[in-house]
């Protein structure tokens, strides 16, 4: 009988990160991220990460094996993320993978990390069903897709300028809250006791376009908080002028307008598609107030069901890989060993 257990890889960016996965369900998910490291710079520097993941790569997968009882010799299949991603960083986690599937004998599959980030909710007891709309929401990727299937997608719309992550860390960075931006904005804009007054507008992208725009209300931001004279640098060191509940406000409108665009247009898309599943992965979707106005508006349209990952699995990681990996072996997609990092499956 052929192994069940598949080996995850995931070295996309900032996280290194290895699993084992069995029939669907995760025996170990081991992440050792470098965030720490790229927190003075306000993002992730590309060789820092590079660098962080040659050095921890060999530790994290020993941990994952240890971790799931496993051996080398218990593994049938190797899945590694080979794009979209910083290229110095991918190729960490393939050669890893080429390594392995090489001196084992074992098939290897290369998978894409946006497609990946959706799957991460099919971990989950009650799995989404194809066609669904998808919406990917990271630090480097806003797309919505119809997915026909596990290797079939569509591109419904995408941001024009900035991922809604990657909004957050620069408004963050404005604010002189460091990076990343997410989790502290979410924090600030939850204190927020000014909910009525609005700051900044969304976007309009046309009425039927599923594309997104995020640098308006970024700027709108900037500019906001320019004129109160937040951030403004004395002697290398950052000014602060706004109170902290100014700052708590300026959060809560931004997150308001950023995440009322993204559930806006998620709905259309799955109006417009005739889909009942809505499906979400990516780092942002470990927002709560993101998941508030999702179930909210899932209530008001009574046949739309939303499907979001674990919280362990909104942020990178390779169970995810895992997953995908088997599922598109099962189909017959196999890779070799001259997979590079480039995402294979692009959508159509
Ligand atoms: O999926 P991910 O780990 O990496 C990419 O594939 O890009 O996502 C990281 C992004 C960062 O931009 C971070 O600020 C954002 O996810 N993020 C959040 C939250 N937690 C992480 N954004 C909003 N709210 C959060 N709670
Ligand atoms: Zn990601």
């Amino acid at each position: 009988m052929k192994k069940a257990l598949t080996l995850g890889i995931e070295t996309s960016c900032d996280e290194t990160s290895v699993s084992l996965v069995n029939e669907g369900r995760v025996l170990s998910n081991v992440v050792s991220s470098s965030v720490h490291l790229h927190k003075k710079y306000g993002g992730v520097v590309p060789e820092i990460a590079s660098r962080f993941h040659v050095e921890y790569i060999l530790e994290v997968l020993s941990r994952a094996l240890e971790g799931a009882g496993k051996g080398l010799g218990d593994i049938g299949l190797v899945a590694v993320t080979n794009g979209p991603g910083l290229v110095g960083a991918l190729l960490t986690g393939i050669s890893l993978a080429k390594s392995l599937s090489y001196s084992l004998d074992l098939p290897l599959i290369g998978v894409n990390h946006v497609f990946a980030h959706l799957y991460s909710a099919f971990l989950n007891d009650e799995k989404p069903r194809f066609p669904f709309v998808g919406l990917a929401i990271s630090g480097g990727h806003t797309a919505l897709l119809y997915c026909e299937d596990v290797d079939r997608y569509k591109l419904l719309g995408q941001t024009q300028d900035d991922a809604v992550g990657e909004a957050y860390d620069k408004v963050a960075k404005i604010l002189g809250l460091g990076y990343p931006g997410g989790p502290v904005i979410e924090k600030m804009a939850a204190r927020s006791k000014n909910r009525n007054n609005r700051l900044f507008p969304k976007s309009f992208m046309g009425e039927n376009s599923l594309d997104f725009s995020f640098s308006g209300v970024k700027t709108a931001v900037l500019y906001y908080v320019r004129g109160k004279g937040q951030g403004s640098r004395v002697q290398g060191r950052v000014k602060r002028k706004m109170a902290k509940d100014e700052i708590s406000d300026v959060c809560y409108s931004f997150q308001e307008a950023v995440l009322d665009m993204v559930v806006e247009k998620a709905f259309q898309a799955a109006e417009m598609k005739g889909v009942k599943d809505i499906v979400l992965g990516g780092g942002v979707t470990a927002n709560s107030r993101l998941r508030e106005k999702f179930y909210d508006m899932a209530r008001f349209y009574h046949n739309r069901s939303v499907h979001f990952p674990d919280f362990q699995y909104c942020l990178d990681n390779a169970a995810m890989v895992a997953a995908l990996g088997r599922r598109l072996y099962a189909k017959g997609y196999r890779s070799d060993l001259f997979l590079s990092a480039k995402p294979n499956l692009e959508v159509s």
